[in-house]
């Protein structure tokens, strides 16, 4: 069996950014609130007809050229998204066309926040097994748009962006991805979704009304189920791998908050010095939030060949993960 190697990451997030003090003049905010809960200083939004297969398919390209892979190599394309560009067909289609990748099938998967992990948990499946040579994840979200805007306790924390990593066999030890581990709880949904606009519960106007088209969030309960789910998934990949946390070199968490990584940190005894945190410039991107922060680690060279990676996901669903890479 072939090892599944990372042959490159890359990210791209829009150039509008919306800082605390931008928030503050839209809803009863302030940036020291902000800033003491969540780690929070900017975001950034999508301009006017930007969407979220235009931001995957630059930090595809950025990915591609990293990996030194043609966009008629790519076997598959797997796009992680909770804010498709449309309702039918999936974002990875028109990322597709865009990149001109002719020669793979594509698809989307909605984990939320958790997506990449999952996306990257996949691939392995088809590298491993040698059925696939060159496998696309993209994690790509446009949050703004499903944001209520009159709600100061969710709409301060997420932004938009998108990150991606180009997968493929290898037979040697270096940027092979060595495990994932992917868990769910579905009775817990309630805690965190966008009630209205499915099948089953349509757009009326008493839904538009009471914002039922937009993120919901029980915010106290996230926090707790996040620590807690986290820090378990990051045990358990060490566990699995027999490795102890002096072992990992570098640990990126879901870039949520800042509260929420230092209490896994805490938990777990992790040096904050280990830690990659980049929630401070681009808020929560969902599904974007570990490909970014893995690429910018990687390309501000706090990954080194030889570095133990560790990385802990989580996100509505719930759902949540983690992911060992030796670099
Ligand atoms: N500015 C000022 N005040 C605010 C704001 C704001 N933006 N938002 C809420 N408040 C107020 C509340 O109205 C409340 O006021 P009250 O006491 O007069 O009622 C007060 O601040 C405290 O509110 P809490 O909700 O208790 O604040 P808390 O300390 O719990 O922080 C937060 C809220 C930041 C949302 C926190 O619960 C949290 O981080 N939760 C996790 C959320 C998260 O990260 N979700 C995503 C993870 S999963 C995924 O990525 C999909």
């Amino acid at each position: 069996m072939k090892k599944t190697k990372i042959l490159g990451t890359g990210s791209y997030v829009p150039k509008k950014v919306l800082t605390n003090e931008d928030l503050s003049r839209i809803v009863d905010t302030d940036n020291e609130w902000i800033y003491s809960r969540t780690g929070i200083k900017e975001r950034r939004m999508v301009a006017e007809g930007e969407t979220g297969s235009d931001l995957a398919y630059h930090s595809s390209l950025k990915a591609m050229e990293a990996a030194h892979t043609a966009a008629d190599q790519l076997d598959m394309i797997i796009v992680a998204t909770l804010t498709p560009e449309k309702r039918l067909p999936a974002t990875a289609c028109l990322l597709q066309d865009k990149l001109k990748a002719k020669n793979a099938c594509v698809y989307d998967i909605n984990v939320a926040c958790s997506g990449f992990v999952y996306g990257l948990s996949i691939a392995d499946q088809y590298i491993k097994t040698e059925s696939m040579n060159r496998i696309l994840v993209v994690g790509t979200e446009v949050m703004t748009k499903i944001l209520n805007w009159k709600d100061r306790s969710t709409c301060v924390l997420f932004g938009d962006g998108s990150g991606a990593a180009v997968l493929g066999p290898t037979d040697q030890s270096e940027r092979v991805l060595l495990s994932t581990h992917l868990f769910s709880n579905g009775s817990l949904y309630h805690l965190l979704e966008i009630p209205a606009g499915g099948t089953g519960t349509e757009w009326t106007p008493d839904a538009f009304e009471r914002g039922d088209h937009l993120v919901k969030m029980k915010g106290k309960e996230v926090f707790r189920e996040a620590v807690e789910s986290m820090s378990s998934a990051c045990e358990i990949a060490l566990q699995k791998a027999n490795l102890t946390i002096p072992d990992i070199d570098v640990f990126i968490p879901h870039q949520a908050n800042s509260r929420i990584i230092y209490a896994i940190a805490k938990r777990l005894h992790f040096p904050e010095e280990k830690i990659f945190i980049n929630v401070d410039k681009y808020g929560n991107t969902s599904g974007a939030s570990i490909p970014i922060a893995l690429d910018e680690a990687v390309r501000q060279g706090k990954i080194k060949s030889g570095h133990k990676v560790l990385i802990a996901t989580f996100g509505a669903g719930f759902a949540w993960g983690s992911a060992l890479i030796q670099w």
